[in-house]
């Protein structure tokens, strides 16, 4: 059976189910509930069950637990409908993958698909069948702490990854096994909020959430995304939460989206706080009436909207075709014709070939940021590993770790162990993550003396990023600081290895180690990825996807700015900069550096020119002149000269990871569509503009070196 017609028969079952029901049940259906409602206390949600006022679970981590639920809730519920069991299987359920943003750095969107598909399958044998996942951002501003949860800075590398997250958690089609529906999520913009300040308002232009924010959310509803989630933020001054010019106008209508809408957890309810509701009541009408379709989570649909539908304030039609979208997903996914999750089926948690997929995507993840010549590393004796990182287990997984298991992760000295089995590796923390304590450090200074090369493990807690972690200060903590200095006064070869969720200030780490390896948190396959990249078993290859500031003063900063009237060059006093920063991020959007050395050469464009529907080839050849094989991410970049709307001074619209073996070279192709070239103009259409470009083939943002012109004519 095609998938529109697996629709169509579902939402026929679905439309029968409906008919049945009683408006109680109706708006049962539209409610989630926490783990709160089958805590010891269920007992008191007795009514909830028999009148069937669950349609949906969060985080209930067990699928002994779930069936017992579940099988309470169909047991006594009017119309027996299983609830649907969600979670927040963000970078892994037990097996934990690197974070997003350290995903979005591997370049490799294939990888994030299967990263997502493994997730979904070890959360599927558990019991869920839904995840609030991918998160898709845009982030352009470090201080917030869900950068770390999104794909970067770039719109075209977000929308590649929103797609490939769709398709590992989904599979091609809604209802396969071992597949969870996804969640396009926060809608929208949540990643603008003023200062980096999390929940903070959102301000901007419409052209701009449609040229920056809006594309992959249409990304991923294209890709088939099952449902959205809504955001925090107010966006010009509406709560995005109870926003139908979003939620209904851009959303459904325009982005054709036919799957459901989940609020953000607690987000109907504050729309009190934001001064947009009069009480939880209000909230839950406006919400539900901007396009809102499932409450996360609580009783507010349930206690209010009966009193609501009387009184003709929300249509029993609107709330019928809600029900009529959420039991049509449940009918697709089978979870109506079989809720039961088998309990002796293999979980596959931890499985070999996830565990080896998730050592492959931090591998991939990691940006070597300097690198004097000391890595990959020689034939040491005696080897130093210091700082807190050295054998963490637990922030090196990162937040929203689902129910991934500290004990099974890798630690960098195990990782370091078993690749280097000859050499002597002595550890010491010599501080930790949260406290001012420095007394270890001596202590760790010694073993640096008596070693021929130091490895510096340091990074931030795992909960000073994500969720509720905005911050003013991108820095490690003093004792770390005070450790990298007293090791680099030794005059030791030292290698940095950074364990961060965020872009940080490395300003004054610089010129104190001679290489510095951002692993972001890579999760349960920590060290072995470590070892493997240090060794040079795997030849670095990520490249940044957001900026690293100079300082926090130079943010936001970002790559694709636009020029403005006095671009800033740094030839005269009058220029769009600050007199005491320099005008560039310390590391840029795209960089990172390997063990090798790529020469592009030989670059040709198939044209000069091409219509609004064409296409330009830009075909060239990566020679890898080292001595390593390695992979090279080329990027392509365009900029629009004269447009109706000013236009970045630089935009990614294509890139090519291309593996070359040393000393040999191969001959790739990046297409160019025009249609990548339309944005939003002042009259909101949409459209490519004739005129004059330029493109470079380049190895980050800052690199002009292969500029090129081109006309859309
Ligand atoms: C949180 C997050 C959201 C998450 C949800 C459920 O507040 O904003 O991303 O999916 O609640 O945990």
């Amino acid at each position: 059976m095609s998938e529109i017609s697996k629709f169509e028969n579902a939402r026929r079952r679905a439309s029968k189910l409906l008919e049945k029901m009683t408006l109680t049940e109706k708006i049962g259906q539209l409610s989630q509930f926490g783990t709160s409602i089958y805590s010891d206390d269920h007992k008191a949600f007795e009514d909830h069950f028999a009148e069937g006022k669950i349609g949906s679970y969060l985080t209930i981590r067990d699928r002994k637990r779930i069936n017992e639920i579940q099988s309470e809730l169909v047991e006594k519920s009017p119309n027996h409908i299983p609830a649907l069991f969600a979670d927040d299987v963000i970078h892994g359920y037990k097996t934990t993958f690197p974070i997003p943003l350290a995903q979005s750095c591997s370049w490799d969107p294939e990888m994030t698909e299967k990263c997502c598909a493994i997730s979904a399958k070890e959360a599927y044998r558990d019991g869920i069948r839904w995840t609030f996942a991918p998160m898709v951002d845009i982030a352009r501003d470090p201080r917030w702490g869900r950068i770390m949860e999104g794909y970067g800075e770039d719109t075209f590398l977000c929308r590649c990854f929103a797609r490939a997250a769709v398709k590992g958690y989904q599979g091609n089609e809604i209802g396969e096994k071992d597949r969870l529906l996804s969640c396009m999520k926060h809608f929208i913009a949540y990643g603008a909020v003023v200062g980096g300040k999390d929940y903070n308002s959102v301000d901007m232009s419409m052209q701009q959430l449609y040229d920056i924010y809006l594309p992959p959310f249409r990304e991923g509803i294209d890709a088939g995304a099952a449902t959205v989630m809504t955001a925090f933020n107010d966006l010009n001054g509406v709560p995005s939460t109870a926003n139908k010019m979003l939620l209904t106008d851009i959303l459904r209508k325009e982005l054709g989206f036919k799957g459901f809408v989940v609020s953000d957890d607690g987000a109907v309810e504050e729309l009190v706080n934001h001064g947009y509701a009069e009480n939880e009541g209000d909230a839950g009408k406006k919400a539900f009436n901007a396009g809102v379709d499932m409450l996360m989570s609580g009783d507010i649909f349930n206690d209010h909207f009966p009193e609501f539908v009387k009184n003709g304030e929300i249509s029993e039609e609107k709330i019928n075709e809600s029900v009529l979208s959420i039991l049509t997903m449940k009918f697709l996914i089978g979870l109506m014709d079989d809720w039961k999750v088998d309990e002796n089926e293999d979980t596959a948690f931890f499985a070999p070939e996830h565990l080896s997929a998730a050592r492959e995507s931090a591998e991939h993840s990691f940006v070597l940021l300097e690198n004097d010549g000391v890595l990959p590393l020689g034939k040491h004796d005696k080897i130093a590993l210091v700082g807190p990182m050295a054998r963490n287990k637990r922030d090196v997984m990162g937040p929203w770790e689902c129910v991934g298991e500290e004990e099974r992760t890798v630690t960098v000295e195990e990782g370091l162990k078993r690749v280097f089995p000859e050499t002597k590796i002595s550890v010491c923390e010599g501080c930790d993550l949260e406290t001012d304590d420095i007394s270890g450090i001596c202590e760790a200074v010694e073993i640096a003396k008596s070693a021929d090369l130091v490895i510096v493990a340091v990074g931030q807690r795992h909960g000073t990023v994500g969720e509720a972690a905005s911050t003013t200060r991108l820095r490690l903590t003093p004792p770390q600081e005070t450790l990298i200095n007293e090791v680099s006064k030794l005059g030791k070869p030292v290698v940095l290895l950074l364990f961060c969720g965020r872009p940080l200030v490395l300003t004054e780490y610089r010129d104190k180690a001679n290489a510095i390896l951002c692993v972001w948190y890579p999760g349960t396959e920590t060290g072995n990825a470590v070892a493997n990249v240090l060794s040079g078993k795997h030849n670095p290859s990520g490249r940044l996807t957001a900026s690293f500031p100079v300082t926090e003063g130079q943010i936001p900063v970002y790559y694709n700015f636009f020029s403005t009237g006095r671009p800033a060059v740094g030839i005269q006093r009058f220029e769009a900069k600050y007199n005491d920063c320099q005008i560039e991020p310390l590391y840029p959007f795209g960089y990172g550096k390997s063990y090798t050395e790529f020469l592009y050469e030989d670059i040709k464009l198939s044209s000069d020119k091409m219509t609004e529907d064409g296409v330009i080839d830009i075909s060239f050849t990566v020679r890898n002149t080292g001595k390593h094989d390695g992979y090279e991410i080329v990027q392509l970049y365009v900029r629009d000269l004269v447009a109706s709307r000013v236009r970045p001074v630089k935009e990614l619209k294509g890139f090519k990871k291309v593996f070359v073996k040393a000393g040999e070279s191969k001959r790739e192709t990046i297409s160019l569509k025009a249609k990548e070239l339309a944005f939003c103009h002042t009259d909101m259409t949409f459209s490519v503009e004739k005129g004059d470009f330029k493109l470079w083939v380049a190895k980050n943002a800052l690199d002009n070196s292969n500029e090129f012109d081109f006309r859309v004519v």
